[in-house]
């Protein structure tokens, strides 16, 4: 049987998300924007709210929700902006890798000190000369003792430098591939770890992107989830899930354009008449709901295979990548419905396009997803 009813705390979580994002993110979004800062307060009203490291697990002290939960939440927060929804959607993904490959006793070190207070998590992953390539990493991570030594630098990672947990992928053996891989969490910036903040970002300004650089960085043995050579399967294991909120939150962005976008050609006349008068402009947001829509189902069933504990890697490539797209073209057309006002920052659909244009490469780009697509078709 098929059923799409949410239930009630998740119909109490969706309306609690989307106050938020009406009466914090949206005030707020574009003077982050401009000024290319992470808004901190937001960060700390979501910890209070119970929106912040959502899939902490209860037996670390966390809430433990699913991951249907938090595409809930995601499409309410991305609708108030994209960027904002990006800093705490890439801590879920910074907790993720421990939640998929560490011990119960790593899992309650790491992540129960988030839950006290507000705290961000990390995932460093791509470096400047490997991002999609991921098993070609070449920061190195050699066992000294009962220590890891982690050199190298990592590129374009959200929240870098402000989270308090960093899960680094880095390898042993340059010439071993993934079999040479391992996932360390660094906890804090820890000496010889720096982090140079990327500036000038198309969109998701008001989210933070920093180069991480690692000289001589010590760690304990300790800190290493599963064993050598798991690094890069935890990393894919934990890709294939966290690609679902990117889904989600590129729906609420689209939700946006076309809610922007009815309001606005109610109001704009041409030729004696509002512009939603006309059939073309009418097409246009009939073509944005059947994406929106489309988009959800996609995203809602990804969700809902990790919730059942099933296999969910491809679904969870298709919702983001359609999504994405889809949500893409929705803000597209919607500056074409705002005509030239749509071009200026005065109305809120041009940063829609240029915050969304990221949902198409984080996570791996979209042709990465139909790599990932194609090779389940194939095998
Ligand atoms: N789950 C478990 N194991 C997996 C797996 C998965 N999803 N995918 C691959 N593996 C295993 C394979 O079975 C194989 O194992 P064996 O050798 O033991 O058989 C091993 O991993 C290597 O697999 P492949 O040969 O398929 O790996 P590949 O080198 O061809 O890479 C890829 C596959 C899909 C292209 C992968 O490199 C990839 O996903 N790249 C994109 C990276 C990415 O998404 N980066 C995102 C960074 S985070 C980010 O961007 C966050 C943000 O913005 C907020
Ligand atoms: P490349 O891998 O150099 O790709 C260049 C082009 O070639 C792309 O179009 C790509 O799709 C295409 N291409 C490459 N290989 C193939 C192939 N096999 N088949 C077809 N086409 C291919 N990474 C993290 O680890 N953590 C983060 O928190 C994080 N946050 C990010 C935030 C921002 C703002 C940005 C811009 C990126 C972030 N990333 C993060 C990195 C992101 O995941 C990578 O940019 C992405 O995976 C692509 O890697 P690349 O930039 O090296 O592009």
């Amino acid at each position: 049987m098929i059923d799409f009813s949410l239930t009630d705390e998740q119909k109490q979580l969706q309306q609690l998300a989307r106050d938020f994002a009406r009466r914090e993110i949206m005030p707020i979004a574009s003077e982050y924007d401009q000024k290319e800062e992470l808004p901190w307060q937001i960060v700390e009203k979501a910890h209070e709210l119970g929106l912040l490291n959502t899939g902490v697990p209860e037996h670390a002290g966390g809430l433990g929700l699913g991951m249907l939960d938090e595409c809930l939440i995601g499409e309410e927060l991305a609708y108030g902006c994209m960027g904002i929804y990006t800093i705490l959607m890439a801590s879920e993904l910074g907790i993720t890798p421990i939640l998929v490959g560490a011990t119960e006793e790593q899992q309650k070190r790491f992540l129960a000190p988030l839950m006290d207070r507000p705290a961000l998590a990390a995932f460093a992953l791509s470096e400047p000369n490997n991002g999609s390539d991921a098993a070609a990493m070449h920061t190195t991570a050699v066992l000294d003792g009962d220590e890891w030594v982690i050199n190298g630098s990592k590129m374009w990672i959200s929240n870098g430098g402000k989270a308090e947990l960093t899960t680094v992928f880095a390898t042993t053996d340059r010439q071993g591939g993934h079999k040479a891989s391992v996932a360390i969490v660094v906890e804090g910036m820890p000496e010889g770890m720096s982090a140079n903040k990327i500036k000038h970002k198309m969109g998701q300004r008001a989210s933070h992107t920093a180069e991480l650089v690692f000289e001589n960085v010590r760690v304990p043995a300790a800190n290493v989830l599963g064993g050598l050579g798991d690094g890069f399967k935890i990393a894919m294991k934990t890709l294939d899930k966290t690609r679902i909120p990117v889904a989600a939150g590129s729906v609420g962005v689209a939700r946006r354009a076309l809610e922007e976008s009815v309001k606005y050609a109610k109001e704009r006349e041409a030729f004696g008449k509002p512009v939603s008068s006309f059939q073309a402009i009418q097409f246009k947001m009939a073509e944005m709901l059947m994406g929106i829509e489309t988009g959800r189902l996609m995203t809602w069933k990804a969700a809902w295979l990790v919730d059942q504990g099933l296999p969910h890697g491809v679904e969870s490539s298709i919702a983001k990548a359609y999504a994405s797209e889809m949500a893409f073209d929705a803000a597209n057309e919607a500056i074409q419905i705002h005509g030239g006002y749509g071009y200026v920052g005065e109305y809120p659909v041009e940063k829609l396009l240029r915050d969304v244009k990221l949902n198409q490469i984080y996570e791996g780009t979209n042709e990465i997803q139909r790599v990932v697509i194609a090779r389940s078709i194939l095998k």
